[in-house]
């Protein structure tokens, strides 16, 4: 055992392998791998219900299999009533973060095979989480705007009623493609803080409820998923095109971090990057989304020049995002719908492992400071 006052401390943990994992590589020469697919083989290529079967049984599925995991998705996306009444009943200026975070929690309370913790149950939990997800997310902006909230349809795919619900039209091919993208590029990453935070949760034995709560909250930090709603402030404070030189260069002269941009394992491009930007390239004719991309491409080489750092999957996903119609606030809500996947494949991952993951500190603090009673203070 080291000696408290001998331990290196590494901050922030960068670099530190805290278990072993099959389920993603994040390689720091720009590669990422989803049980050993390259992501450029993936995206495009398969449904976002196929990543997430790939993700929680840890191999690809035959058709068969793929058409009845839609169907047990789809038919698992309804939500207990009393978790309806809560998210309507929420106030409406928190963000809509904290309602996904504690109607996550919320479920805990009516799921039907409570105390039963056994691996099967587990990926029905896990099947049933990755659903109702996406549902609480369009409950919460629905009954926000007191609209009714459309019923899932037999007839779509997982993420084609994900978009209908939440805007109560049927997409297009090209958004129901693009949200297909999207969900797939955001669906697992490592040991990224959120995911770390689950399986810490799930270290201690403790359920996949609380699990996916405490990676809600992780993610809901704008150095993590929280960073594609700040680009899109940052975007939408910037009026003009020409305007971006002075903006950017002003935060960077006040040592001000762009948001969307950096990242703590990549040391090349971030390989979702270039899906994201070429997604946003076919949502141009659109005016607005032709603004933003215009704004974009400026930014992305005034920080490289100054920084030498690339944009992150948070830079161009909130243009994307954006292009679908949904609103900034609720961007982070469909990062979580999306690493919803990867968290319970993680938690799962971690209960096989059986470790508790329990780090220690170095103490820098005082000793022997003399005790006044409350009285004497
Ligand atoms: N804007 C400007 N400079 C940045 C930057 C950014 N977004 N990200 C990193 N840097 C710079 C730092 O200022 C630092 O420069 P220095 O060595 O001259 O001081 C260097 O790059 C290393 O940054 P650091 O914050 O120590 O790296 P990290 O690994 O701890 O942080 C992030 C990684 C993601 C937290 C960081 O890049 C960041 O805050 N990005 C913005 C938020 C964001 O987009 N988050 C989503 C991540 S997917």
């Amino acid at each position: 055992m080291i000696k408290n006052s001998d331990r290196a401390v590494v901050r922030g943990l960068k670099d530190v392998a805290a278990a072993e994992t099959r389920i993603s590589y994040v390689d720091f020469n720009g590669f990422l791998y989803y049980l050993g697919y390259n992501i450029d083989d993936l995206v495009g290529r398969v449904t976002y219900a196929e990543v997430a079967y790939l993700l929680i049984h840890k191999r690809l599925p035959t058709q068969l299999e793929l058409d009845k995991f839609r169907v047990d998705l789809v038919s698992s996306m309804k939500l207990p009533e009393p978790v309806i009444d809560s998210i309507v009943s929420a106030p409406k200026h928190c963000h809509p973060m904290d309602v996904l975070r504690t109607e996550v929690s919320h479920l805990a309370e009516y799921d039907p095979e409570d105390n039963d913790y056994s691996e099967p149950a587990n990926m029905r939990r896990a099947t049933r989480l990755i659903a109702q997800i996406p549902t609480i997310v369009v409950t919460i902006y629905r009954s926000r705007l007191n609209q009714l909230i459309p019923e899932p349809k037999k007839e779509y795919g997982f993420a084609q009623n994900f978009l209908y619900m939440f805007k109560d039209a049927v997409p297009d091919d090209n958004e129901r493609n693009v949200l297909h993208r999207y969900m797939t590029l955001h669906a697992d990453h490592g040991f990224n803080a959120s995911t770390f935070a689950a399986r810490v949760t799930a270290s201690t034995n403790s359920d996949m409820y609380s699990a996916v709560t405490s990676a809600l909250g992780t993610l809901k930090g704008p150095l993590h998923g929280g960073a594609s709603e700040k680009v899109m402030e940052m975007l939408d404070d910037i009026n003009l095109e020409e305007e971006v030189e002075e903006y950017i260069s002003g935060l960077l002269d006040d040592q001000k971090k762009i948001m969307g941009f950096g990242h703590r394992v990549y040391r090349a491009q971030d390989p979702r990057t270039k899906h994201l930007r070429g997604m946003v390239e076919d949502l141009c004719h659109r005016d607005r989304t032709l603004g933003l991309y215009n704004k974009c491409i400026k930014i992305e080489e005034i920080v490289y020049n100054r920084k030498k750092i690339y944009p992150n999957v948070d830079f161009y996903a909130a243009v994307a995002m954006d292009a679908l119609g949904v609103p900034k606030e609720f961007f982070t809500l469909f990062f979580a719908s999306s690493r919803i996947s990867g968290w319970v494949s993680h938690v799962i991952e971690q209960y096989e492992d059986a470790v508790l993951l329990r780090p220690d500190s170095k103490y820098v603090g005082d000793f022997n400071r003399q005790f006044v009673p409350i009285e004497k203070r």
